[in-house]
């Protein structure tokens, strides 16, 4: 199984702190952001990883993680030079996925819960995850029937028919590269992650687990103080770099 970080975006919510530096470099309580997701890729044994930066303070990255020696890992780097939307991490991946399984998580997501199981037991297809929260329409959303079985995938609805978030940690098969690059762009102009789990669902191959966890998208300040006291509170002594 590979890995990809997606950390690129501009932060414009985050202004002025993004104006220096990455959001997702920014401080979450004792390290950099993005060590964050960097764990749970490396606690589930995962140490190839691409790592997809904007390239604003792309010489940032490099400085921060370098190779991946340092961490028992090996670190590859590509820009994405818009914010086209997270399918595209895929097709800018393609060659270093090189047709193999992957786990993708968002360099501003920060999780409580192990995920080892959920990544080393993933065969083929897609596999995803749900958490309830109070504000869907921030998220891609998903809804259950009676007997959870999956009904609907949106991204971002106006009028959410569950308050299941999909958050930013993704695992798909060795067609990752090809779905996405199936996908049109929305109304917002990005290739939309939910798309691809679309791809996955309708051919009856997706697999969505809930969790209880803490889970926080540190994507606005208020978001970012909470991944500071998750940090603090609860994953100090979960980390392993
Ligand atoms: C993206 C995805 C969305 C997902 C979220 C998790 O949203 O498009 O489906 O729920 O990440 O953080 P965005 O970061 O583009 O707002």
């Amino acid at each position: 199984m590979k890995g990809i970080i997606l950390s690129g975006g501009s932060g414009t919510r985050l202004r002025p702190l993004t104006k220096m530096t990455s959001k997702q470099l920014l401080p979450v309580y004792n390290r950099p952001m993005i060590y964050y997701p960097l764990n749970t890729l490396l606690k589930a044994g995962i140490t190839d990883i691409l790592i997809i930066i904007a390239p604003e303070h792309a010489g940032n990255y490099l400085n921060l993680l370098g190779s991946g020696k340092e961490f028992g890992a090996r670190f590859t780097y590509e820009i994405q030079d818009e914010p086209r939307g997270l399918a595209e991490a895929f097709i800018i991946g393609e060659s270093f996925l090189d047709g193999e399984n992957v786990a993708m998580i968002l360099g501003d997501n920060i999780f409580e819960d192990d995920f080892t199981e959920d990544i080393t037991s993933f065969r083929s297809g897609g596999r995803i995850f749900a958490k309830q929260v109070p504000d869907p329409e921030r998220f891609g959303v998903v809804t259950f029937d009676s007997d959870g079985r999956v009904t609907s995938i949106e991204e971002k609805p106006t009028e959410p028919q569950s308050n299941y978030a999909i958050p930013g940690l993704y695992i798909f098969d060795g067609r990752a590269a090809e779905v996405a690059k199936s996908v049109t762009p929305s109304a917002r102009g990005e290739l939309e992650i939910t798309e691809m789990h679309n791809y996955y669902l309708q051919r009856g191959e997706l697999d969505v687990k809930t969790f209880e966890g803490a889970w926080v998208d540190a994507g606005t300040f208020d978001s970012l103080l909470s991944a500071q006291q998750l940090a603090k509170e609860k994953l100090q002594d979960k980390l392993i770099v």
